[in-house]
C-alpha cells in the first residue's frame, strides 16, 4: 500500500534539531521527501541527516539565516528548483533568547521577531504559488506563550509567537481554499538546561496530564493536521498536556451562608444574582 505522503515534498525549517528532527522522521516515515534547513550548527545538522537517511528517508540539507532579508524567497526558489514542486511547509525554526526587561536591545528584538515571525511570513508568501499548485498545507510551530505572553524574561519571544498565531489565522483565510494553514502550540517539551529539579517539579504541577511533552507528541500533532484534518484551517492546536487550560482554572469563590460542606455550591438567582453581578462588573 502506498504511504500517505509518498512523493510529497516537505520543507521543514530547523528540521535537523529536536522537535524539527522528530517532525522530519514522522513525515519521512510517511513517504515524504525532505528539504531540511539549519542556520549555523553544521556538524549537528549533518549528523541528523545521516540518522534520518539511515531510516530509509530521503533528505536534502540547506543552510540559511532566515532572519536575513531576502533569504526566505531564495530558499523557496532553491527547493523548488531542486525538487520541482512543494507540498508541505513546516515553519519550525526559532530562537528562544533570554531577554530580561531593561537590557533588551533592538538587535535582539529584530533577531527574535525576524526569525520567529517575519521569516515564516515571507516563506509562506514565497511558497504560496507552488503550494497552490499541489493543494499544499502549512503548519507553523508556535508556543502556548503566543496566546499567553507571560514569560517575563522572554517578552519579545512571546510577541513573536503571538505574531505567528496572527500570521496563521490571517494567511489561512487569504490562502483558502487551495492551501490550509494551521499551527501547533507546544507547552513544556524540553526543559531549558538551567532548570533546577524544583523548577521542573513546579512546572509539572501545572500540567494536568502529569508529564512534560516530547518531540514525538508535537510530530504526531503536525502529522494529524497534514494527513487527517482536510477540513481544518486557521487553527492553533495546543499540545501542552492541558497546561493552557490549567492557567485558566479558577477556585470557586463563593459559598452560600446556609450551605454545609456536604452540599455543592448553588448558583445565585434573582436579586442576589443582580447584586452579585453589580459588584463584579
Ligand atoms: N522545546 C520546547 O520545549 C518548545 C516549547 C514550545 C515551543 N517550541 C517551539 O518548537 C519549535 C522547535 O523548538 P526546538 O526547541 O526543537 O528548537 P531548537 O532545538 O532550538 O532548534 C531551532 C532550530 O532553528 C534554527 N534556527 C535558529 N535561528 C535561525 C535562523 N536565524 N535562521 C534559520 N534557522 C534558524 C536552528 O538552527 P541552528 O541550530 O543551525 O542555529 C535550529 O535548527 C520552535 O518554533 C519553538 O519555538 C519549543
Amino acid at each position: 500500500m502506498p504511504k500517505q505522503l509518498q512523493k510529497k515534498v516537505a520543507l521543514i525549517t530547523g528540521g535537523t534539531s529536536r522537535i524539527g528532527q522528530s517532525i522530519a522522521m514522522k513525515l519521512g516515515s510517511a513517504g515524504a521527501r525532505l528539504a531540511l534547513t539549519y542556520h549555523s550548527s553544521r556538524q549537528h545538522a549533518e549528523e541528523a541527516v545521516k540518522e534520518i537517511e539511515s531510516a530509509g528517508i530521503s533528505a536534502k540539507l540547506y543552510s540559511y539565516d532566515l532572519a536575513k532579508p531576502g533569504s526566505a524567497s531564495k530558499l523557496i526558489e532553491q527547493v523548488i528548483r531542486e525538487f520541482g514542486l512543494l507540498d508541505i511547509l513546516i515553519n519550525n525554526a526559532s530562537v528562544f533568547t533570554e531577554t530580561p526587561l531593561g537590557n533588551i536591545n533592538e538587535t535582539d528584538w529584530d533577531q527574535i521577531l525576524n526569525t520567529n515571525a517575519r521569516g515564516p511570513f515571507f516563506l509562506i508568501q514565497a511558497a504560496s504559488e507552488a503550494l497552490k499548485k499541489t493543494g499544499g498545507a502549512i503548519v507553523n510551530i508556535s508556543d502556548l506563550y503566543g496566546n499567553q505572553p507571560l514569560l517575563r524574561d522572554r517578552i519579545p519571544y512571546c510577541v513573536s509567537k503571538a505574531a505567528l498565531n496572527a500570521i496563521t489565522k490571517g494567511l489561512a483565510l487569504a490562502l483558502a481554499p487551495q492551501i490550509r494553514v494551521n499551527a501547533v502550540a507546544p507547552g513544556a517539551i524540553t526543559f531549558p538546561e538551567n532548570y533546577t529539579d524544583d523548577k521542573k517539579g513546579g512546572l509539572l504541577k501545572e500540567i494536568p496530564l502529569g508529564r512534560p511533552g516530547n518531540a514525538t507528541d508535537i510530530a504526531e500533532a503536525v502529522a494529524f493536521l497534514l494527513m487527517d484534518a482536510p477540513y481544518v484551517t486557521g487553527q492553533i492546536l495546543a499540545v501542552d498536556g492541558g497546561r493552557s487550560m490549567k492557567n485558566q482554572e479558577r477556585e470557586t469563590f463563593w459559598t452560600a451562608p446556609e450551605q454545609t460542606s456536604a452540599q455543592s455550591p448553588k448558583r445565585l438567582t434573582g436579586s442576589s444574582a443582580n447584586a452579585f453581578d453589580a459588584k463584579c462588573s
